[in-house]
């Protein structure tokens, strides 16, 4: 892969690139990350840390910028903190897990690394996404590089393997989706996301995929048959269930319920009057459609959560014609997704009795603010590559376009509030490094397609596809391609 020097940059980017700079995070004298924000006027908390999932942005770039050895420090350094034994304590992390963020201390002279896994976050939640943001990093790292010696050290082999052990592990449920609970990603505070959340399903696809091109066969046949057996189901399950159009809404309005047996056509017995079927009635364009939040027992949330339905086009684990569809809507519902900054993390935002109920009245999740349909221009990069995958580049540039006009003269926050997302976030800190970074990307990925390979996956192989497309053949619907 071609990479880039830093010439030819306008103002805005030079600035966001001297912020990028300074918020690098040295380890014994070597780059190993990127602090989550530097702005001295807020209580740091936990943001003078490395998160693993925001560094991903960060990652990407210095990728692109042939910045390759903050990433492998990076990948390196994690890896060690990455608990190789069987916890015997209960409030120990897991065997496999990859924390959610990392400082380094030092004790007489001598630097060392603290890991957090949820142990000390606010509301103690557990960073699932952190391992599977890991992967597609590393996988990022090989075809950037190409360089494979890394990837098939016996360490990062074995890494690799205990991330898959914990992934697919047994559990008490029989969904191919993974298990999880409330705020166990991005959305790291309780927002109803608890079961089978979007957000974590696609990752978990894409960190598979990502397992499946890293790992030595010889030796881990039983995982890499493992891999091969769950990748076609969870791809036909995500596809099938819960995809919402407005053919397929017609479909979950006339549900029959409380039907047993094999013949069952409402599988989940889902009740329409749970879902706000008469907005969705208006919202949902002709041709577009989304996958929705989660999926469970009488549970089908029909809020649109952005990560979730941007990376499945980027993994390809919708088809290529719901990948359109979730454009389509994107650019149909503008207003309402990105308004005046690129854009939602998730829509419609929880109000009144739902918001106390669901959210347990967290004032930083008010409506339209923070995780609770407030504006991340971190997703911008996302949008970017998702808009050029689907050939509408158009819509990475208009983003970038909107996002340049403010990001810089607004000091680079990390969310943004209201409906249309033009308040700066109540709580937002300022110089958030994945927004500069999310901004950065944006940009260069919409205007250097071949750095696309970088994250995104093309069509699963044939082999598996064909598993996946019997699957998909049982939806009594027809809406699939
Ligand atoms: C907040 C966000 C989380 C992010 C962290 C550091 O906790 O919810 O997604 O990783 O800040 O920026």
């Amino acid at each position: 892969m071609q990479l880039n020097d830093l010439s030819n940059t306008n103002n805005i980017e030079s600035e966001a690139w001297q912020v990028l700079e300074n918020s690098i995070l040295y380890y014994q004298g070597r780059p190993i990350g990127t602090l989550a924000a530097y702005d001295p006027s807020v209580e740091a908390l936990n943001y003078d840390q490395c998160f693993i999932r925001d560094f991903v942005s960060s990652a990407l770039i210095f990728l692109i910028k042939g910045r390759t050895d903050i990433v492998r420090n990076f990948l390196e350094e994690t890896l060690k903190l990455q608990p190789k034994e069987r916890a015997l304590d209960a409030y120990k992390p897991a065997r496999g897990l990859i924390p959610a963020s990392f400082k380094v201390l030092s004790s007489n002279g001598e630097e060392y690394l603290e890991a957090d896994f949820g142990e000390q976050a606010i509301a103690r939640v557990t960073p699932v996404d952190s391992c599977l943001w890991w992967l597609i990093l590393l996988r990022a790292y090989v075809v950037a590089t190409q360089d494979f010696s890394l990837v098939y050290q016996t360490d990062f082999q074995v890494g690799i393997r205990l991330i898959m052990e914990i992934c697919l592990a047994n559990r008490f449920d029989m969904y191919p989706t993974l298990l999880v609970p409330d705020g166990a990603c991005m959305i790291d505070r309780r927002m109803g996301i608890h079961g089978h959340p979007l957000e974590i399903q696609v990752l978990f696809f894409a960190a598979l995929r990502a397992a499946r091109e890293l790992l030595i066969c010889r030796g881990n046949e039983d995982i890499v048959a493992a891999i091969d057996n769950r990748l076609p189901l969870l791809c036909g399950h995500i596809r099938q269930h819960y995809w919402i159009d407005i053919h397929r809404l017609n479909t979950i309005y006339r549900f029959k319920g409380e039907e047993y047996g094999k013949a069952a056509v409402n599988l989940f017995n889902i009740y329409a009057d749970s879902l706000p079927y008469y907005e969705l009635d208006k919202w949902l364009p002709k041709k577009g459609g989304y996958l929705a939040g989660n999926v469970g027992p009488s549970q089908l949330d029909t809020r649109f959560f952005t990560l979730g339905n941007l990376m499945a086009v980027i993994c390809d684990l919708s088809t290529a014609v719901q990948s359109q569809a979730i454009m389509t809507l994107i650019e149909e519902r503008w207003e309402d997704l990105v308004g005046d900054m690129p854009m939602k993390i998730c829509f419609p935002a929880l109000e009144h009795e739902e918001y106390r109920v669901v959210t347990g009245c967290d004032p930083k999740n008010i409506p339209w603010s923070y995780h609770n349909g407030g504006n991340w221009p971190v997703l911008m990069w996302m949008l970017a590559v998702a808009s050029v995958k689907t050939n509408k580049v158009y819509l990475a540039q208009r983003a970038v376009e909107i996002a340049e006009s403010r990001l810089s003269e607004d000091e680079w926050p990390e969310y943004y509030d209201g409906k249309k997302g033009r308040l700066i976030g109540k709580q937002a800190r300022k110089y958030q490094t994945w927004t500069i970074a999310g901004y950065l990307l944006a940009k260069e990925l919409a205007e250097n397609h071949n750095y696309l390979p970088l994250i995104s996956f093309e069509q699963l192989p044939a082999e598996l596809i064909s598993r996946a497309c019997e699957f998909e053949l049982k939806s009594v619907d027809g809406y699939m391609p």
